[in-house]
């Protein structure tokens, strides 16, 4: 009996931004795993999409002055395209703005209405008075009430991480008009998330996939699980069955995009999406480590309670940095995936090694262009390269561009073999690194053999020796073509292409590896797979990276300033006035500060100041100096000051300010 169909799919991009290496963190992976999976024979589909919905691509349209629709377009397709470029090859790339999944979604919520999951419930909501209307998720921030640091509508972003519900945060502010906002009531919808705890926990304990995300679902799971908000007061989404005036939440239609893509593509290419989704098949998803709640307990639990086939494993990706500081756009700490890589003429199978082999896929991985280069250097050019280049050109040069007659050797044989069960291995434990690194030890192991067997020598003495080794050495070089094609597909399949196979290395099995190179059949004409990415290059590339970091700065600094701007009225609120000193004296104890009678006209104020250093107390009587008269009184060195001293700050030490000419003490500084 064939085994059950394979489905593996990649969280959805929200089209709302251009695609930048982060995102590829987990694309890269999943489509080596499909890819690796076909050369074991399976049958596997592999479905994406953007996901087109939610707050802040409506916020977003809005600040370009454009509708959602165009902005959502927009972006499917930069995605369709940086996915082409990068290599990944998904079936299907849909979107949930797509009919069907308005449909498939609307399904499913009314199967689980249905089923007695969801209820509505009265709740306060985030409302603006002044933009009169509710404020659902993104626009509105507040105070986390769990952990009390700044927070969005429905996440605790900078704090401690957790999804809020609506209506949960505190202190809310509006974030169109910055106006605070209050809290009303109104009706909405909740999944009865609570009622799938038992049934969350068998299942976790025997999903698939990394580790650690089914370890921290578990972990919530047996906390408390609050029922889920599904709706939200907006236009721009999946209507509610029955409720015009609200949209589904976008974790709900996002998700349920897996089974509508599958469905279109199924439709498209003459195949049942039942036999996806309700007839058992093993599902796969990959996520970006944050999103692991929303896949390993909502989706399960709306999966079950509408009667669909559950995920077998979901596999989470560790996070990216960029110079070893956290990923972030807004500081500049981001590589875009069109502009920044592929369109300057950098290969896509490059980026995919790296990604692949630089650490563990549940691990942080660094990106830095100055790695990069060094990856691509030694790696690549030096080692695997260099060992394919060096079999093909002797051969070509020695054997007319044949393969030569003679026994494959039996220890190679018997190396690919190894090196073929070590990679299946580490395919099905999502180990991509490991997978890597056993086709690099295969690549060095072919340069010892070359260097080892000194085939130039052998050729003027061994013919028939020299032959056999290269054929061996050939063999070697098929290996690596069709182990690393998953990884670097289009290098490989040029590889494939000057060792002569006769078909795609894409359309090969990994057992493939092990057919002996034939006997005298054509190989094609050698040329460098890799070429050395030059100092200046790797520079000019550093460049713009930090240029952008110089940029955000810049930015960050401008709004800081920004930001300390005060308003007429509040400079009209100091009371700023010419007083004269009195009298002076130290005070006992401090180096730095003076005891002051100042004043102000029709009122004498004891102050004290910090002037010490650069003023003798006899030197002071009789000078007018500028006094903030209206700061509250404190107690410095145990002696009240009434009021503050104006100064200028000249390395740490103050200079007085006062008039340019005598006044009236007490008159008013505007
Ligand atoms: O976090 C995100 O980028 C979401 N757009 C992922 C959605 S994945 C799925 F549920 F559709
Ligand atoms: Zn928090």
């Amino acid at each position: 009996m064939p085994s059950a169909p394979i489905l593996v799919t990649c969280g959805l991009p929200y089209a709302n931004g251009p695609c930048h290496i982060g995102h590829l963190r987990t694309y890269v992976p999943a489509d080596i795993f499909v890819r690796g999976l076909r050369k074991l024979g399976r049958d596997v589909a592999f479905i994406c999409g953007s996901d087109a919905h939610g707050t802040p691509i409506v916020v977003n349209a809005e600040s370009q002055g454009i509708s959602p629709e165009t902005l959502v377009a927009r972006y499917h397709q930069h995605f369709d395209q940086a996915f082409k470029g990068m290599n990944v090859a998904f079936d299907y790339f849909g979107s949930t703005h797509n009919p069907s999944n308005f449909v498939r979604t609307q399904e499913m919520v009314t199967a689980l209405m249905e089923n007695g999951h969801v209820y509505p419930r009265e709740i306060e909501l985030a409302y603006c008075p002044s933009c009169q209307r509710f404020l659902p998720d993104r626009y509105v921030e507040g105070e986390c009430p769990y952990c009390g640091k700044p927070a969005r509508g429905d996440e605790c972003d900078q704090g401690c991480g957790r999804h809020l519900e609506p209506g949960e945060i505190k202190n809310a502010v509006c974030k169109v008009c910055g106006g605070s906002a209050d809290y009303r009531k109104q009706t909405h919808y909740f999944f009865k998330l609570s009622s799938f705890q038992d049934f969350l926990i068998d299942y976790l304990q025997t999903l698939g996939g990394t580790i650690t995300a089914r370890n921290y679902a578990l972990e919530w799971v047996r906390q408390e699980l609050k029922d889920w908000c599904i709706t939200r007061n907006m236009s721009w989404g999946v209507p509610f069955p029955g409720h015009n005036e609200l949209v589904v939440y976008v974790w709900v239609d996002a998700p349920i995009g897996y089974i509508s893509f599958s469905e279109e593509w199924c439709e498209k290419s003459g195949r049942n999406w039942k036999a996806y989704w309700k007839d058992g098949a093993r599902i796969i998803h990959f996520i970006g480590g944050d999103i692991v709640y929303h896949h390993c307990i909502f989706w399960p639990a709306m999966l079950k309670g509408s009667g669909y086939t559950l995920p077998s494993a979901v596999v989470a990706s560790g996070m990216l940095k960029i110079d070893d500081r956290k990923f972030s756009k807004s500081r500049g700490y981001v590589i875009w995936v069109i502009d920044d890589y592929l369109e300057k003429g950098l290969h896509p199978d490059l980026l995919r090694y790296y990604l692949a082999s630089y650490t563990s896929h549940t691990k942080e991985v660094n990106f830095a262009w100055k790695i990069f280069a060094d990856k691509v250097n030694t790696e690549l050019v030096g080692a695997l390269g260099n060992f394919i280049n060096r079999a093909l050109t002797f051969t070509a040069k020695n054997f007319d561009g044949k393969v030569p007659n003679g026994e494959i050797d039996p220890e190679v044989l018997k190396k690919i073999e190894a090196v073929m069960q070590e990679m299946t291995s580490a395919l099905e434990e999502y180990e991509f690194k490991k997978m890597c690194d056993g086709v690099m030890a295969l690549a060095d192991y072919g340069n010892i053999y070359f260097q080892s067997h000194e085939p130039w020598k052998l050729i003027k003495t061994d013919r028939e020796s020299a032959g056999a080794v290269l054929r061996s050495c050939l063999q070697i070089a098929k290996a690596l073509a069709v182990f690393m094609e998953p990884v670097m597909p289009s290098k490989m399949d040029a590889a494939g292409r000057q060792l002569g196979l006769p078909g795609p290395v894409g359309e090969m099995l990994f057992c493939e590896a092990l057919a002996p190179m034939e006997e005298g059949a054509d190989l094609g004409h050698p040329e460098l797979l890799f070429s050395r990415m030059e100092e200046a290059q790797v520079k000019e590339l550093d460049r713009v990276f930090k240029e952008r970091i110089r940029q955000a700065d810049a930015r960050e600094k401008t709004k800081t300033e920004e930001k300390k701007l005060i308003s007429y009225d509040q400079f009209q609120a100091l009371d700023i006035r010419v007083g004269e000193i009195l009298q002076a004296e130290r005070i006992k104890g401090s180096n730095k500060l003076l005891k002051l009678m100042v004043s102000l006209g029709d009122e004498t104020r004891q102050v004290v100041a910090g002037i010490a250093t650069n003023y003798a107390p006899e030197d002071l009587a009789g000078r007018q100096i500028a006094v903030l008269a209206n700061l509250e009184p404190a107690k410095l060195f145990g002696v009240e000051s009434q009021a503050m001293i104006l100064a200028a700050d000249v390395d740490g030490a103050a200079v007085l300010l006062g008039p340019e000419k005598r006044v009236a003490p007490g008159s008013k500084v505007r």
